[in-house]
């Protein structure tokens, strides 16, 4: 015997089961967050994309109601965990800190990028500018830039160099350092600056272009030398630290960021409240203060949320091309 259903309640159930699938999304959506939320740092833990991701995420998670679970995935200068990321289900459970060399730098550095920044991600909001510091080991011989300067083009067969990888903040940076100076030294590359600065503090790598979050603490401690911050104005927390320009290097100018990205297609209210989240943990006084004090450049209110850090990836992505371009070869 036919166990059809008469036609008028077939079309009932249809539309029930076609309105229930439309509304299933919205609901996920004003209920968001359910659960923990992934947040992929492309780089080793302790390093300066570790460390801000952990102090903003640690008051977002408290705005949110839900932890967020900071996962630490490396390789390829932050392009491996990138990739992952873009390829995240795009539902607000995974996202990613990315910065000047995963979401720009990389683009011209990787002929072969898995990932278009400027397309595959949802901007969420820039966290924070990080000036780029020159630094060397402790007891390396130059008391300051110039004398710096003279002695890496008369000895660079002799030194080398730490980074994170081609595709990190810290690669990019001595790239165009190197390039000005016209100087190759042997590159070693790290999981993160992180571990790099292990490296520099114990005098096993010579020199490092690095994010100053990552660089106050060994510098205020006297366990690594800073020759120059790469910004027009000197960092409030290294106040005795010439900039570039001061130190007779006005060509490297690099300050460095770090932003939060979900995946293509996450839904707007869920983007709108993490950038919420994230506005709050920026404007909170003791987030601010640790920020502030490893030398941090926070946005203020209109440098936030998606609009800003969508122009911020193409004109980043616009001026490192070249820069990269013209430096040659990075093998
Ligand atoms: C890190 O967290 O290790 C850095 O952001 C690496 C870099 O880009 O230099």
């Amino acid at each position: 015997m036919s166990r059809a259903l008469p036609r008028s309640i077939a079309a009932v159930s249809g539309a029930i089961l076609a309105f229930g699938i439309a509304v299933a999304p919205a609901a996920a959506q004003t209920d968001y967050p359910r659960k923990n939320i992934t947040l992929i740092v492309p780089f080793a833990a302790g390093g300066p994309t570790d460390v801000i991701s952990r102090i903003v995420s640690d008051h977002m998670s408290r705005t949110l109601g839900q932890q967020i679970i900071i996962e630490n995935i490396v390789g390829a200068g932050g392009t491996t965990a990138t990739t992952r990321a873009m390829r995240a289900a795009p539902d607000g459970y995974t996202l990613e800190t990315g910065h000047m060399g995963t979401h720009a730098a990389a683009v011209a550095l990787y002929p072969n990028l898995a990932y278009k920044p400027d397309v595959d991600f949802e901007p969420i909001s820039l966290i924070a500018g990080t000036p780029v510091l020159i630094l060397a080991r402790k007891d390396f011989p130059a008391k300051d830039l110039k004398e710096f300067v003279a002695y890496l083009k008369t000895n660079v067969d002799k030194l080398n160099m730490a980074h994170a990888g081609v595709g990190s903040v810290s690669f990019t940076s001595c790239l165009l350092l190197n390039s000005i100076l016209q100087v190759k030294p042997t590159s070693i590359p790290y999981q993160g600056t992180g571990p790099a600065m292990n490296a520099l503090v114990a005098g096993q790598v010579d020199y490092m272009c690095d994010q100053i979050v990552n660089a106050v603490p060994q510098i205020l401690g006297g366990t690594i030398k800073a020759y120059a911050v790469g910004t027009a104005q000197r960092n409030p927390s290294l106040p005795d630290l010439p900039t570039t320009k001061e130190a007779g290097l006005p060509e490297f100018e690099v300050s460095a960021w770090n932003a939060l990205f979900a995946p293509k297609g996450t839904p707007k209210p869920i983007i709108d409240k993490l950038a919420d989240a994230l506005d709050k943990a920026l404007d909170d006084e003791n987030t601010r203060k640790r920020l502030l004090e490893l030398g941090s450049d926070l946005p203020d209110k209109a440098g936030r949320g998606p609009g800003p850090l969508a122009a911020k990836v193409k004109s980043e992505i616009a001026r490192w091309t070249p820069i990269i371009k013209a430096a040659g070869p990075t093998n």
